[in-house]
This record gives C-alpha cells, sequence and structure tokens, in this order.
C-alpha cells in the first residue's frame, strides 16, 4: 500500500527556524494552511507559530481547532455566509477588491468584535512587479485577478482598511521580496504611511528554510518596515514549513517494455498524488530502496527514512545501467512521473521513494481513475510510524455523491 510519510521531527526542525527568524525580526510568522493542512501534523508546528493564514472558511476553521493564535483569512471573494460565520472568530480578513469591500463594509465594520478591535480588515494589493520564473504562480502577471493593482488605489487607505497585504513570491529568497517591497514603496509610500494602516501581511513565497534562503535579508527587511511604517509585519509561508519534511512511498506493480521503452508501473498516480510535478511542473528525487547498506548512495537519502532501510537516488535517463519510465495505473497518457535510470532492474514489488512530498500534495489529491489513495502516516519523535489515515473504497464512493 502507497504512503505518505511525514516526519514529526522535520516538521519541528523547519519549525524552529521560522520562529527564530520571526523573533530575530519582530514578525508574526503564520503557517499557510493550504500547503499543508494534516492535523496530524499541526501539533508540530503549533508551539512555533503564531497563528495560521486561511484561504477562507474552512482552513479557518481547521486553524481554530488545532491550531489556535492569529487566524488571518485572505481568499479572492467570500460568500455572505462564510463572511458572517468569519467574522465570529477571525482576527484578519483580506479583501480581494474594492467593490467587494465597499459591499461588505458597514456589515464588517459594524460588528462587535471589530468594534473591540478583535477584528481587522485588509486590502490585498498587487504591487505588479514580476520577479518569480512560473507564470501559474505569478500573481503579478499581466490580466492577475489577486489583489487591487497598486495604480489603482488612491493615497489613502480605504474607509475601514487597515491591512496591506501582498503575495507576489514562489519558492523565492529575500531579495525578490526587497525588490518587491521597494517598488511598493516607490508607488505606494503614501498608503503605507497612512495612519490608518496597522499591519501589513508579507504574503508566502518565502523559502526560509532552505539553506540558501538570505535571512538576515529578511530580517533587515521587516525591521526597516516596521519602524519606517509603525506596521506589525505578518509573514504567512506554507511550503517553507513542510520542505523535506515528506515523501510519499510507492511500489512496483508492473515492468514491461513497449517501444523501446522500459516502463514501471506505480501503484501512485503523478495527476491524483503529486499534481504540481505536473502543474508546476518538476522533477522530485526518486530513490528505490535497496537491500544493503553497500548499494546505498552515499550523502543523498529521502528527507525522510525508516530505521534499518537503505536508499538509491535514480539518476537522470541513460545515467544509470538501467532506465525507466515510471508511471501511473490511470487512462491518462501524461501520467507519468519521467525517466528515471536505476543501477539493477527494478522488479514488481519494488519501493521507490519520492521525495518532498508533503507541500501541496496531500492537499491536493484525489481519486481519479478510483486509483487507491495513499494512507498517510507520521513517523513520531520516538520513530514510531504510525497510520493517521486509511481510505478505502468508501471514501472514493462517497465523496463522488
Ligand atoms: C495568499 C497566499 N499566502 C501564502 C501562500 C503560501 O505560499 P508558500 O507555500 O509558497 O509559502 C500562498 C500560496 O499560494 C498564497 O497564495
Amino acid at each position: 500500500m502507497a504512503e505518505y510519510l511525514i516526519s514529526e521531527a522535520a516538521l519541528e526542525r523547519n519549525a524552529r527556524v521560522l520562529r527564530e527568524v520571526g523573533d530575530a525580526a519582530g514578525a508574526k510568522m503564520l503557517v499557510a494552511l493550504k500547503a499543508f493542512a494534516g492535523v496530524a501534523g499541526l501539533h508540530c508546528l503549533r508551539e512555533f507559530a503564531d497563528g495560521a493564514c486561511a484561504s477562507g472558511l474552512y482552513e479557518a476553521k481547521l486553524a481554530a481547532e488545532h491550531l489556535g493564535g492569529h487566524i488571518a483569512v485572505y481568499a479572492p471573494a467570500y460568500t455572505k455566509r462564510d463572511l458572517l460565520e468569519l467574522l465570529e472568530f477571525a482576527h484578519h480578513i483580506d479583501f480581494n477588491s474594492l467593490p467587494q469591500w465597499e459591499r461588505v463594509r458597514k456589515m464588517c465594520m459594524r460588528h462587535p468584535r471589530a468594534v473591540h478591535g478583535l477584528l481587522h480588515f485588509g486590502l490585498r494589493v498587487n504591487p505588479c512587479h514580476s520577479t518569480g520564473r512560473t507564470p501559474l504562480y505569478d500573481p503579478c502577471t499581466p490580466g492577475s485577478r489577486l489583489g487591487v493593482p497598486v495604480a489603482d488605489l488612491d493615497k489613502a487607505a480605504p474607509v475601514g482598511i487597515s491591512g496591506i497585504h501582498i503575495h507576489t513570491l514562489c519558492e523565492q529568497n529575500a531579495p525578490d521580496l526587497v525588490e518587491t517591497m521597494e517598488e511598493l514603496e516607490a508607488q505606494s509610500s503614501m498608503l503605507l504611511n497612512s495612519s490608518e494602516v496597522r499591519y501589513l501581511n508579507l504574503g508566502g513565497g518565502h523559502w526560509i528554510t532552505m539553506p540558501e534562503y538570505k535571512r538576515e535579508t529578511l530580517i533587515a527587511l521587516v525591521k526597516r518596515l516596521k519602524e519606517n511604517y509603525g506596521v506589525d509585519v505578518y509573514l504567512e509561508p506554507g511550503e517553507a514549513w513542510c520542505i523535506r519534511t515528506g515523501v510519499l512511498r510507492a511500489r512496483v506493480l508492473d515492468v514491461f517494455e513497449s517501444m523501446g521503452y522500459r516502463h514501471a508501473i506505480l501503484d501512485v498516480s503523478v495527476t491524483a498524488h503529486m499534481p504540481d510535478v505536473l502543474e508546476m511542473p518538476y522533477r522530485p528525487d526518486v530513490f528505490c530502496l535497496m537491500n544493503t547498506a553497500s548499494d546505498a548512495t552515499v550523502g543523498k537519502a529521502p528527507s525522510v527514512q525508516l530505521p534499518g532501510e537503505y536508499y538509491h537516488l535514480a539518476g537522470e535517463a541513460g545515467q544509470q545501467a538501467y532506465t525507466y519510465r515510471l508511471g501511473a495505473p490511470t487512462c491518462l497518457a501524461g501520467d507519468v512521473l519521467g525517466d528515471f535510470s536505476f543501477p539493477r532492474m527494478l522488479n514488481v514489488g519494488d519501493i521507490l521513494v519520492m521525495d518532498d512530498m508533503t507541500h501541496y500534495t496531500i492537499v491536493k489529491s484525489t481519486h481519479f481513475n478510483g486509483v487507491p489513495h495513499p494512507d498517510i502516516c507520521m513517523l513520531g519523535v520516538d520513530g514510531v510510524r504510525r497510520c493517521v489515515r486509511h481510505f478505502d473504497y468508501r471514501d472514493f464512493a462517497d465523496r463522488l455523491g
């Protein structure tokens, strides 16, 4: 049975880094639940996070139940029903357009929690300055629906708005944020200087837990923004909490040759269980479980390993002796992980491990083609592996109505 295996120790390792950076910068560090919302893992982050960034009512409710702390919500639009519920417990609600804010402004501002200063409202602003490489993940791309273009804003904050929210990055380093902020400040320093504006939310996409991330640059930027504008600064990374904390373990179901290619069919689907591999797209590291320590790759192992297991890192096509096209047991022709090479032939029953599969995987997975959904397992800090969710036929059938 395939499984996502997530390490509590690795989640805690990342969480400590984010807490340290948050403390050094004086920034509030939120967990963006859109990246990872597994209740069994959130308890590892709770102690280190200031709260959560929610993409709407459901994530906000999950945050209230399982993470606690500050709840910042942003969605491109809200239904009135969801908004009425959010007003009861969220702390920041950020809006995407001025027309929506105008439609709900009175209702929001009259709410007792807003009157008593427990709830604030913000506006997502689009700095219209791209620093990313992937258009799919670039909210500053021309024609974007995400945020009010900075040039469309007056110099003062709209009535009732006390927060500015920007989110422009994806897997990026601090200098990109510095560049974006400088651009925003050049166009809207009056807005940021407005005495109404009390918080600045710098969104996600900060790769803070990667070794190459320039943490000191981020810390200096946050300090400068706080000092210049007298605002509270919020960061809401998702991926950074989860980098190198989980793997997807799959089995080889069949191997065969066709039209000059060796194929291995796995018991997982790329589109259903690792969709970002196709959407982004990217090529994950793949490891093959080996029998002996001498077959293992030196210096390179999956993010999460079970005791007594040895892994060999697969190479590019042709790099090692046996190249296979790793594919899914579905009807979609393109449901393929890619061509990977191994030092030995693959056999039915072999275990392959796809690395770095916590963020934006489980939250996006589906039951496409009725392929059995991988279990979700946690590797505890005590070294014990626990299955926290097993999916069966009923999960597939019940969800589809
Ligand atoms: C508004 C907002 N905040 C935070 C995030 C989290 O980003 P990441 O997981 O890349 O850090 C996203 C991701 O799309 C987002 O859209």
